[in-house]
């Protein structure tokens, strides 16, 4: 699986939330997980069928995780009620990377906790053929939630919704991948 994070700001809390996330992850019997930074990609804004070198550069940083990956994990925070213009731009770039695999999303921000970024991706995703969980993980004002060493503060509620989160996206996971051995996945 392959874990998305999102934000790639200067001064970003991202990394926190993604910490976080990953020790989850692993801690999950079943996921092996490779981490996609959007803070270590420098795609162009203008797509290309045919893209430049130093495109190719930076897409090779991100496709093969994409492609390898047999579900996702989309760590958003939320930026004027939506995502973060660099996820839209990674999730343009690409196309069948995306189909027939489910994705999981934990947002973070402040108020809604990121949950209208969520709903937002939720269609894009949808249109590129893959498959949303239901439960979530968000977090509201994230900034007060963690101590200096990234450690919730009151983990209880935020480590059930992510084991929630984690079944589901594992049951999708294995679901998806038995069918399409059987029958491959036509869009
Ligand atoms: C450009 C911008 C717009 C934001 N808009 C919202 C918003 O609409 N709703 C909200 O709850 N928080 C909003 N926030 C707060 C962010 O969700 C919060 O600062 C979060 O930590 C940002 O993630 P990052 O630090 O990883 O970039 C905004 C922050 C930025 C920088």
């Amino acid at each position: 699986m392959a874990v998305v994070v999102g934000s790639n700001r200067e001064g970003r809390f991202g990394p926190v939330v993604a910490a976080w996330l990953l020790r989850h992850v692993r801690d999950h019997a079943g996921f092996e997980v490779d981490v996609v930074d959007l803070a270590d990609v420098d795609l162009p804004t203008s797509l290309s069928y045919r893209p430049s070198e130093s495109t190719r550069a930076e897409l090779a940083k991100v496709t093969p995780k994409l492609a390898a990956a047999d579900a996702f994990i989309v760590l958003t925070p939320e930026y004027n009620h939506s995502y973060p213009a660099p996820l839209k731009n990674v999730i343009d770039w690409h196309g069948p990377e995306w189909h027939a695999k489910p994705v999981a999303f934990v947002s973070y921000g402040g108020l809604s906790g990121g949950l209208r970024a969520v709903e937002h991706l939720r269609p894009v995703l949808a249109e590129l053929h893959a498959v949303t969980i239901r439960e979530t993980v968000s977090f509201h004002n994230a900034g007060a939630l963690f101590d200096e060493d990234g450690a919730h503060r009151d983990p209880e509620a935020a480590d059930a919704a992510a084991k929630a989160m984690l079944d589901q996206l594992a049951w999708w996971a294995w679901a998806l991948r038995a069918a399409k051995r059987v029958r491959p996945y036509e869009s």
